[in-house]
């Protein structure tokens, strides 16, 4: 049978990983027949020929069906998925940045055209967890997405805490194994967990949740204190990635570092694995897990979305939201806070429970703080001083209790 022609766009990380496990594999239906990158000048370890810089060299060749799209600027791969999806192509794109922000308009162009677009590889590496939402969870009505979603983060707070590394030096390992970002801020900063958490919610939520929606707050300040916190109380901090619905059209949604016991399923998830908790009505709580970022497992959710997509493979969108649903702004919640100022607590409406760092310069305390408090504090200029971690248990407790025998949280509402 004569293979199918997939054009492959960028040669970084996950191109390359993609491309090694292709060429690890006989009697695939496909074949990669060019491969699109920017630099010509650049080094590559495969015949020049192989290579093109011209797009439209690929969207004017009419033998090629599917794209594979792997590259790191966003502009460039939005124009990419269009111009496929116009031609009528078959794609799989890998850029979360770009879908979280152009999901909706894609979902619409590709309704129109007699192309199909897929992307598993977008959200956390090797799990499946958008085909398992797809497939598996289609009918069920979902409650709660909570996890790790950025595995240079969770490497990065593991090399940390576990092995008392400097945050400098976790950072280049994390860079310099290919978990993180060209710009690192975006995995760091809580921005790379934002927009997967978006591409998962239209998944599993069926709706159009947007970053700006979201509270976001990185790893990038953390200091001694809440390290030397964890490490004596025994937690690990996790960047938590967390969609819940508190009551009827109402979320809560919030990237946020948060201090995990031991008997939480995500304490045991470090280094690049990221951990996907689902909240399900009939099923209880499923924890997905594997490799979220790096060159092979990335890769390989790009080469099974290509055999899915070459089998026939789309997925069904609806909208479970048509009263749109909006921020829980009222919810409360405790944190840990450390800050240089009484300002900080006065911006934040914080209500002190406890003090952590009576007689010190700076302030480590404990409290409760409202969402919408939280949401307004991001454009504060004291907002890069300070540091927050969730405290996840008493979170999880009002929200709906913990089976503390299994460890798991339980489905709620
Ligand atoms: N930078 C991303 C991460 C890569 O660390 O999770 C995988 O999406």
């Amino acid at each position: 049978m004569k293979k199918k022609k997939i054009a492959l766009f960028g040669f970084g990380c996950v191109g390359q990983g993609l491309y090694d496990i292709i060429q690890q594999q006989n009697d695939l239906p496909f074949e990669i027949s060019k491969i699109c990158v920017k630099d010509p000048n650049k080094t590559r370890n495969l015949p020049g020929s192989v290579f093109t810089y011209d797009k439209h060299e690929i969207f004017n060749d009419n033998d090629i069906e599917i794209i594979a799209e792997a590259i790191s600027d966003d502009d460039e791969a939005l124009e990419i998925v269009k111009l496929a999806l116009k031609h009528g192509k078959k794609v799989v794109s890998a850029s979360k940045k770009m879908l979280a922000d152009n999901l909706a308009d894609l979902i619409e162009l590709e309704s129109k055209s007699s192309g199909v677009l897929i992307y598993e590889a977008s959200v956390c590496g090797s799990i499946p967890i958008l085909r398992t939402l797809q497939d598996y969870y289609q009918r069920s009505s979902i409650d709660g997405i909570s996890g790790i979603l950025n595995g240079s983060s969770n490497y990065i707070l593991s090399k940390i805490i576990d092995e008392d590394c400097s945050y400098t030096t976790a950072l280049r390992e994390a860079r310099e194994l290919g978990f993180a970002e060209t710009d690192p801020t975006l995995d760091v900063g809580g921005f790379d967990a934002s927009n997967k958490l978006c591409i998962i919610a239209r998944h599993g939520f069926h709706m159009p949740l947007k970053t700006k929606e979201i509270f976001q707050f990185g790893i990038r300040h953390i200091s001694e204190h809440e390290i030397a916190f964890a490490q004596k109380k025994g937690y690990k901090i996790k960047q938590v990635a967390i969609l819940q619905k508190t009551k009827p059209n109402r979320y809560l949604a919030m990237v946020i570092p948060a201090f995990v016991d031991g008997h939480h399923p995500l304490y045991k998830i470090d280094n690049e694995y990221n951990g996907v908790i689902l909240q399900s009505e009939f099923m209880g709580d499923q924890l997905l897990t594997g490799k979220g970022a790096g060159s092979h497992p990335t890769g390989w959710a790009m080469f099974s979305d290509l055999l899915a997509i070459t089998n026939g493979y789309r997925y069904n969108y609806y909208n479970n939201d048509p009263a749109g649903s909006l921020p829980d702004t009222d919810f409360a919640f405790n944190i840990y806070l450390k800050c240089t100022s009484d300002m900080v607590m006065i911006a934040l409406d914080f209500k002190l429970l406890e003090d952590l760092s009576p007689g010190t310069a700076y302030r480590f305390v404990y409290g409760s703080v409202k969402l919408k408090d939280l949401l307004k504090f991001r454009s504060s200029e004291n907002f890069k001083t300070t540091f927050i971690t969730l405290d996840l248990r008493y979170l999880l407790n009002k929200l709906s209790g913990i089976n503390e025998k299994k460890g798991i949280v339980k489905a709620m509402v």
